[in-house]
């Protein structure tokens, strides 16, 4: 039997015709000797009706004890109807029900953490289905990005031994009675790997023992990290925003259906092209204090402070040249004023802040080993990084994308959470 798509049948040139569709019962109603039910698949949803003449009595007895969610496949007539939700309407012939299901716990009004201890059946609502699909494109456009652009794919460790974002949010796991830590980012790794490849990028979990309970953070993301040999921060800067560019372009070409479903202002999206506005992390102090923030120079920028501030740009915008105290070791400090390194956050409008980190890193030997014993570190926990400064040092750059991070502004979603499938945070662990 050859199945179509419904996203297929909701055309003129099949109006009349018999179609086979297949998918789950997403409501029902009967009227009389008649069942309305709207059927879903992955690609959108149709009004079926089946009467019993057609169906027979104890096949539409059937339809019409089971409920919402039972799967289904049927031939039918497509027809075009005005009322129905998608335009059309399949007068069904014959059906067939190949899983029932009763009482689907999730109904309307249900609390965000009801559908969060029920993730694994609200991942078909239409919701889920339009934010899945935007993730989807996402991860495809930015694997088109780097490869057309020369990257080559590649992969760190996911078991490390050391930090990389500061220690504080390391998770540590039994490793045959050593300590192990779950990666916090491919960063050092990708740096090794630069002085085969030059241009490299990952896309890869990272984890982060945060305990921060914010509307951006959770314990396990999805990042696309890149380092590239010879690169300064101001040439990684504009890689990454033709890059963000590129991802919105995709998104908004193939995923607008989904993006109006979930209300997000695709003209806002439309405007945002290169360059982006770069301010220097001084600028942006300044900015916030214009603007009612508070702020001291020297303060980090928490989430708070970033949805304060981004709340007033119409685009994403770098900030760059932090002070050194606020940025991890690895940082190239500026030559031309020591206390700020060749850094850049990517902020992205609307309140939503940091979607972006990255910089120059130090390239000279001895700058590294004063950096990492002003902060306590010891090499010897870090040698095969030293080490790279030692054989052929070269200057270089990169960056990473938090995942979720970029697809919550881009769908313009009110949590984190629910830009993954199954989020992590301090208090979630199932489903
Ligand atoms: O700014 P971060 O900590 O930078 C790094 O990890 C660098 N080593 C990356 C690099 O240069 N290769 O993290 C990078 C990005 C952030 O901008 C943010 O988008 C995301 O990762 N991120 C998180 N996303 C979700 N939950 C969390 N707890 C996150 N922490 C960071
Ligand atoms: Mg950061």
């Amino acid at each position: 039997m050859n199945y179509k798509h419904i996203e297929e049948i909701l055309t003129d040139d099949i109006a009349g015709k018999v179609v086979n569709i297949r998918g789950w019962i997403y409501r029902k109603r009967r009227v009389g000797k008649l069942i309305f039910f709207v059927l879903r698949d992955s690609t959108d949803i149709v009004q079926c009706v089946v009467d019993k003449k057609t169906a027979g009595a104890e096949k539409f007895k059937m339809l019409d004890k089971v409920g919402v969610e039972s799967s289904i496949t049927l031939t039918g007539t497509v027809q075009k109807e005005e009322r129905a939700p998608t335009g059309y309407e399949v007068h069904v012939q014959n059906f067939e029900i190949v899983g029932e299901s009763y009482n689907f716990p999730i109904g309307r009004d249900k609390s965000d953490e009801f559908l969060l201890d029920n993730r694994h059946l609200w991942m078909r609502s239409r919701e889920m289905n339009a934010i899945l699909k935007i993730r989807s494109t996402v991860f495809d456009a930015l694997h088109e990005f780097f490869v057309e652009n020369g990257y080559y794919e590649t992969h760190g460790p996911m078991f490390v031994t050391g930090a990389v974002e500061g220690g504080s949010t390391l998770f540590e796991v039994p490793y045959f009675g050593r300590k192990a830590y779950l990666t916090q980012s491919s960063q050092f790794y990708l740096e090794t790997l630069i002085f085969s490849l030059e241009k490299v990028f990952t896309i890869a979990p990272s984890f982060r023992a945060e305990k921060s309970r914010t509307r951006r953070h959770l314990t396990e993301y999805w990042h696309a990290e890149a380092e590239v040999a010879w690169y300064h921060n101001e040439d990684m800067m504009r890689d990454e925003e033709r890059m963000i560019v590129h991802i919105i372009q995709r998104v908004l070409k193939d995923r607008k259906k989904e993006l109006e479903m979930l209300n997000r202002d695709v003209e806002f999206l439309k405007n945002i092209d290169t360059p982006f506005e770069r301010m220097k992390y001084e600028k942006i102090i300044e900015f916030a204090n214009e603007h009612g923030l508070e702020l001291k120079y020297g303060d980090d920028l928490g989430a708070d402070e970033e949805t304060f501030i981004t709340k007033h740009f119409n685009a994403p915008v770098f900030v760059t040249h932090y002070p050194q105290e606020i940025k991890p070791f690895y940082h190239r400090p500026d030559p031309d004023n020591p206390r700020v390194v060749l850094c850049h956050d990517l902020l992205a409008p609307e309140g939503y802040g940091e979607i972006i980190g990255g910089g120059e890193r130090i390239y000279k030997l001895e700058v590294l080993l004063r950096r990492l014993e002003e902060e306590n570190l010891n090499p010897d926990d870090y040698f095969w990084y030293v080490d790279l400064r030692r054989y052929g040092s070269v200057p270089h750059a990169g960056f990473g994308l938090g995942v979720e991070r970029f697809v919550w502004w881009l769908a313009g979603l009110d949590h984190i959470k629910h830009a993954i499938p199954y989020p992590r945070t301090i208090r979630r662990l199932t489903p």
